[in-house]
């Protein structure tokens, strides 16, 4: 029996590379895994029932208790993507015993007939037999004016400056970790959309999945 195949896409905050997930995903009708999206609700979870995010045992049981706290269907989409909730995220996401918890959750999206799953260990941990291994990237500075766009699009005020501060605190807290740090795997393909825009990334990744350079 052939594994059903799994495009794995990692990369920094703000890379894009969630939109270019979902485009690969689109075109070629695979299922779409956002594993952040996991570790936002693991910190809105936390931080509603007032646990604190800085010790590891709790924080566990909240992961592993999830669908309880939201599958009976309250709209967490807007909240999960506020700046409380990214920051929140990327520090519960330093905690082994969460990130253990978030493991099975995250296989169980690999479904025929196939999966692109975007992340910082897609490739590295999660699903480390994926045919092809992404690490998308863009400058800080880049990203930063995306996400300025992004929200002011949304309507929301942002200053760009503070936007790049967070950026950068969050791609070290990412990297410095002990488990699963941020870091290119030595079997993925570099992709720097600094320059790029989303649709032309997703063109590059399909190119390189069916075979083409
Ligand atoms: O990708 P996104 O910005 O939504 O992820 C939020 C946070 O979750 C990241 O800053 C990172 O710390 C954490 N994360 C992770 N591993 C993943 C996906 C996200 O540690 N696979």
């Amino acid at each position: 029996m052939t594994a059903v195949p799994v495009i794995a896409i990692d990369g920094p905050s703000a890379s894009g590379k969630g939109t270019v997930a979902q485009l690969v995903a689109e075109k070629l009708g695979f299922h779409y895994l956002d594993s952040g999206a996991l570790y936002r609700l693991v910190a809105l979870a936390a931080m509603r029932a007032g646990v604190p995010l800085d010790g590891d045992e709790r924080l566990a049981s909240v992961a592993a208790s999830l669908e309880a706290r939201f599958e009976a269907g309250e709209p967490v989409t807007g909240a999960i993507r506020d700046e409380a909730c990214s920051i929140g995220a990327s520090k519960v996401a330093a905690w082994p015993g969460v990130r253990s918890a978030l493991l099975g959750r995250q296989r169980a999206f690999r479904r025929s007939p196939g999966l692109v799953a975007e992340g910082r260990d897609m490739g590295s941990v999660v699903f480390p037999d994926s045919g092809l291994k992404v690490f998308l990237t863009a400058t800080v500075e880049a990203r930063a004016e995306r996400r300025y766009k992004q929200l002011k699009g949304k309507g929301i005020t942002a200053t760009l400056s503070i936007l790049l501060q967070d950026l950068r605190e969050r791609d070290a807290r990412d990297a410095a970790r002990s488990v699963a740090p941020l870091k290119q795997c030595p079997d993925a393909r570099f992709l720097d959309t600094t320059a790029m825009s989303a649709t032309e990334a997703a063109q590059r990744i399909l190119a390189w999945y069916r075979g083409g350079e």
